[in-house]
């Protein structure tokens, strides 16, 4: 195992350009299931989650190429529709595979994700929409079996907002016979770049980037061909909060401003400079950050995925911040790492009481998942000393090289042996 030391205090200044997006390509390799072909995707980030979906794929028997930022996938040899708990287990996303597979084999088995560090994370929704499509569902030994030998379209009501389960039941759905329509469906721009990459295949989907998505399904799909991975706009706030926390001056290529609102806007709050850019967003910052409220809520609302993000930023801020987790209620595990940084936050249910202090000060860390991982990296950057950061294979998980990135824009930071 792998730690990342910082020597804490470093401006960062200069250009990053953001990679493709990990919550975009996951469910764009589980779509590749439904064409006979070869399908090619360009600018995929270079992550362990991305390798982790495309060995379960090939476990699977699809054929897979991966070099330099393009990634081939020929699904055309698959002849499983099995996923393992051993791969399961350690990413989430495989679930992504449940819809696809039923769809194109009449029926699938794949382990359940069970919890991670940020919550339980069930997938009723998942498994309700199957059914309402005329899966018969059967759970046993750790494993969800979804038999139907034919999907038929329905309406599927979705009690919460949910990202993966709105993307599992448009792949499910979009080979099924007649017309689906999903109420409540997730709004991210991921589930949008989904959907558009679907349509591009042949598929029929009407209401994208909406709640109420309706896909009337069509006999065949065709290989996705040369589609452009959409950038990561979570890795890209993350940077901008690396530029806010040192009082840098950061230009943050190739990010979409219109998909990071909810952010942008808080960050204009708090006293952070942020300008529209022909070819990114640029942000700088004095120093003077004030404090202030986030609650997270679902797409355009404030992304959970930058909470934590959020809270090492407020941990530097004057005065009191209050941040309200309403995704993943028990999403605060990097509260604990930041206080031995010297961070003054108090729990309170699903909020987080966040007091400003002078400045964060370094020490030895542990990360427990991803985006806590990316926020001990970033209270690192801007506590004075040096601070270690163990299992940095969370953050490997969902971010390309960011160490390397971040040290390309003056930070002083590095890898060493556990
Ligand atoms: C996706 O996870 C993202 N992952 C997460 O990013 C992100 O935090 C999350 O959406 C919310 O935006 C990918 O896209 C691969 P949900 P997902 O289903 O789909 C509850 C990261 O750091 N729920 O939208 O698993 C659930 O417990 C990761 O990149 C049910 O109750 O999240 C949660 O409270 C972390 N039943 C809420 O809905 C279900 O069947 C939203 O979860 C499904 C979800």
């Amino acid at each position: 195992m792998e730690k990342i030391i910082v020597e804490g205090g470093k401006r960062l200044e200069g250009e990053i350009a953001v990679s493709g997006a990990k919550n975009a390509v996951l469910p764009l390799m589980a779509a590749c299931i439904l064409a006979h072909g070869e399908c090619t995707l360009n600018n995929v980030p270079d992550l362990a989650d991305v390798r982790t979906m495309a060995k379960l794929l090939q476990i699977m028997g699809a054929k897979i190429e991966f070099e330099n930022g393009r990634m081939s996938i020929d699904s055309s040899s698959m002849n499983s529709w099995e996923a393992p708990y051993d791969l399961v287990k350690t990413m989430r996303a495989s679930v992504l595979v449940l819809g696809p597979l039923t769809a194109r084999f009449g029926k699938a088995r794949v382990s359940l994700p069970g919890g991670c560090a940020i919550g339980e994370r069930p997938i009723d929704q998942h498994l309700k929409g199957l059914a309402i499509l005329g899966a018969s569902i059967e759970i046993e030994e750790g494993y969800v079996e979804a038999v139907a030998p034919v999907l038929k379209g329905g309406i599927i009501p979705f009690d919460i907002s949910t990202v993966t389960g709105t993307e599992n039941l448009i792949l499910s759905a979009a080979l099924a016979e007649g017309e689906t329509i999903l109420l409540n469906a997730a709004c991210e721009p991921e589930v949008s770049d989904l959907a558009n990459a679907l349509n591009q295949m042949g598929a029929d989907i009407k209401g994208i980037g909406t709640d109420i998505i309706t896909i009337s399904g069509v006999k065949e799909l065709s290989p996705l061909r040369d589609y452009d991975v959409m950038p990561d706009r979570i890795e890209a706030g993350t940077y901008m909060i690396a530029a806010a926390i040192t009082r840098g001056d950061l230009l943050v290529r190739n990010c979409k401003f219109e998909n990071m609102g909810a952010l942008i806007g808080k960050l204009i709050e708090i006293g952070v400079r942020v300008t529209r850019e022909s070819d990114g967003i640029r942000i700088s910052s004095d120093g003077q950050i004030k404090s202030i409220d986030i609650t997270t809520l679902p797409y355009p609302g404030f992304p959970t995925d930058m909470q934590a993000q959020m809270m090492t930023l407020m941990s530097t801020a004057d005065g009191l911040s209050v941040l309200t987790e309403t995704i993943f209620p028990q999403r605060f595990l990097h509260a604990g790492e930041l206080r031995r940084m010297g961070a003054d936050i108090k729990l309170v249910g699903n909020s987080a009481v966040v007091r400003g202090v002078h400045a964060l000060s370094g020490a030895p860390t542990m990360a427990s998942d991803l985006r806590a991982s990316a926020s001990l990296v970033l209270a690192a950057l801007a506590a004075t000393g040096k601070t270690e950061i163990s299992r940095v294979y969370h953050l490997d998980r969902g971010y390309d090289k960011l160490d390397r990135k971040l040290e390309t824009l003056g930070a002083s930071i590095w890898r060493e042996k556990e």
